[in-house]
This record gives C-alpha cells, structure tokens and sequence, in this order.
C-alpha cells in the first residue's frame, strides 16, 4: 500500500471515529460533483463562520438547474454535503431548488455528528443565495 493510500485510510477511519455514517466518507472518498464547471451560468462564493469556502457553480436552462457542481476550502461535512445538495438540485427548477432545506440534505447524508449542522448550514444557505443572486439578475425562472 502506497504512502498516500495508508493515509487516506488514517483518515477515514478518523473520521469513523469522529461520528460520520459510512455514507458521508463514500461522498467524501468519491467527491461528487467536486470540481470547476467551466462553461457555468453562474458561479457564487460563500464563507462560513468557521472561515470554511464553498464555491457554487450552476448550468441553468429555462429557469431548470442542468448541472451543478462546487470546489470548497473546509471539512468533510461541508464537502459531503455539498456533493449531496448538487445531485439534490439537478433537474429541479429554481424555485423548487430554494426549498431544499437542511433536514432534506441532513437525510441524504444520513445524518451527521452534531458538531457539523452547521457545515449543512452553510451549504443549504450557499445554494439558496447562489440561486438567489442569479435570479435577481432577471434570468427567466
Ligand atoms: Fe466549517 Fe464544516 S467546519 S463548514
């Protein structure tokens, strides 16, 4: 086993003990949707009170979220999260992509340690204002 892969295993297994479900490390180790869209129709960054970044970035077409996907700075909450709430937005209208709240994310995850809410915190209120920001810009919705 390589250096790095021994390592990768040092920290799942940290964080198993620190309370994540084996579903948040899967989203974690296969980082869904991680990564820049370069052709977005809008693309919004946000900081969290723990000083943690997330970046959004939309494909939108008629008012319907195409794709979606982020790059973050933070902890694995906010990372696994964010995977979820941008499978969680695609094929959705912008207005029903707002509605998405904490709990519906929090159950995709399958929960996480009580420590973390606020990770989902931050990546609920980050796509809600990226949706926001693009449609006070007057684009069809
Ligand atoms: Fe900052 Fe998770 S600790 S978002």
């Amino acid at each position: 086993m390589a250096v790095s892969d021994e390592l990768t295993e040092e920290l799942l297994e940290l964080m198993r003990r620190c309370g994540y479900s084996e579903k948040v490390i899967e989203y974690f180790k296969k980082k869904v949707n991680m990564g820049r869209m370069e052709d977005a129709d809008w693309v919004s960054e946000h900081t969290g009170s723990c000083g943690d970044v997330l970046q959004i970035f939309l494909k939108i077409n008629n008012g319907v979220i195409e794709d979606a996907k982020f790059l973050y700075i933070g902890c694995p909450g906010v990372g696994a999260s964010a995977s979820v709430i941008t499978e969680m937005v695609k094929k959705k209208a912008l207005e029903e992509a707002k509605k998405i709240t904490e709990k519906d994310v929090l159950e995709n995850l399958g929960g996480l340690p009580e420590s973390k809410l606020d990770c989902v915190k931050l990546t609920v209120t980050a796509m809600r204002r990226t949706i926001a920001e693009y449609m006070a810009l007057g684009h069809p919705t």
